[in-house]
């Protein structure tokens, strides 16, 4: 049995490599690989996995909400995000959770020590990575979450669906963004970074020296957004480290077994290099 990336497009997709490199260490018989899919073919998918002809998969953009919608059994971060990326069986049930919010997390702890435990923190964006991170941080203690993106619509509809924590996730308007040093942590969840050149249009004349940024892009390795912190001389970290987390986290649920840091770091060496 073997387990898969799906989405579309898949090509640059790097979990066969982080994934691989782990079934090797770990002497598993299975492969990973990657399926470009319809939407269509979601169904299917998962009909595999209830009929142990496919051990797992991981769903990338952008089926994560529609598998959402197509699982009857969802595990409580997948529930809370609104959002799959991982499908397994257990008990001779298919299950989906979303392991990309504890990903973030956990590589943000790893890299730069960060404590949760009543920080403000400022997310950009409010789609689909957007809400499997704020749902996950939404747990940890915080002490403020505000929400900024280019189409406030969408970040009312997202508050909206955290109401159960309305007293702690506010909106912030994106236009002439000026975080304050009430700020610890800045998120980018938005794709602007992805294409050469782009920056966030961000002030960062009132920020604290302490104010971490995070910014989900991986590839490239640094976004012009980065570079803008990093010439003030702050901390940022991209999203390889949340990548290999997530990955980490899938692996747990196929296999049942926690890899250790050092996995981690040697998966997140083998992105590195290819990147
Ligand atoms: P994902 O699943 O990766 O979050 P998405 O749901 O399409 O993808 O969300 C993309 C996010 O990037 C949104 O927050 C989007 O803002 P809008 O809601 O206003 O579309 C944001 N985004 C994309 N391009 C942007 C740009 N040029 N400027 C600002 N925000 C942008």
């Amino acid at each position: 049995m073997n387990l898969y990336v799906i989405g579309r497009p898949i090509n640059h997709s790097l979990s066969p490599l982080i994934h691989n490199y782990w079934l090797k260490k770990y002497k598993k018989k299975e492969i990973y690989g990657k399926l470009d899919l319809n939407e269509k073919d979601l169904q299917n998918i998962i009909k595999k996995i209830s009929n142990q002809e496919i051990l797992g998969v991981n769903v990338t953009i952008p089926y994560k909400q529609k598998t959402y919608s197509l699982l009857e059994n969802l595990n409580i971060n997948a529930t809370k995000s609104f959002a799959v990326n991982t499908i397994y069986r257990k008990n001779e049930k298919v299950y989906g959770e979303n392991t990309d919010g504890k990903g973030f997390c956990e590589a943000l702890i790893q890299e730069t020590g960060f404590k949760f435990k009543q920080k403000k923190i400022l997310v950009l964006g409010a789609g689909g990575a957007s809400y499997g991170v704020v749902s996950e941080i939404l747990q940890r203690d915080v002490n403020e979450i505000l929400i900024s993106n280019r189409t406030s619509t969408k970040s009312e509809l997202l508050i909206q669906n955290f109401n159960n924590y309305s007293k702690q996730i506010k909106s912030l308007s994106w236009e002439n963004l000026a975080p304050d040093k009430s700020i610890d942590l800045i998120i980018n969840t938005t794709s602007v970074g992805l294409k050469e050149g782009e920056c966030i249009n961000i002030n960062l004349d009132y920020v604290s020296k302490k104010v971490i940024y995070s910014d989900l892009i991986y590839n490239p390795k640094k976004t012009e957004t980065m570079k803008m912190f990093e010439e003030k001389g702050l901390l940022t970290q991209n999203g390889l480290g949340m990548l290999v987390n997530q990955a980490a986290l899938s692996f747990k649920l196929w296999f049942n077994i926690n890899l250790t840091l050092e996995d981690i770091n040697e998966a997140r060496k083998l992105c590195e290099k290819s990147n």
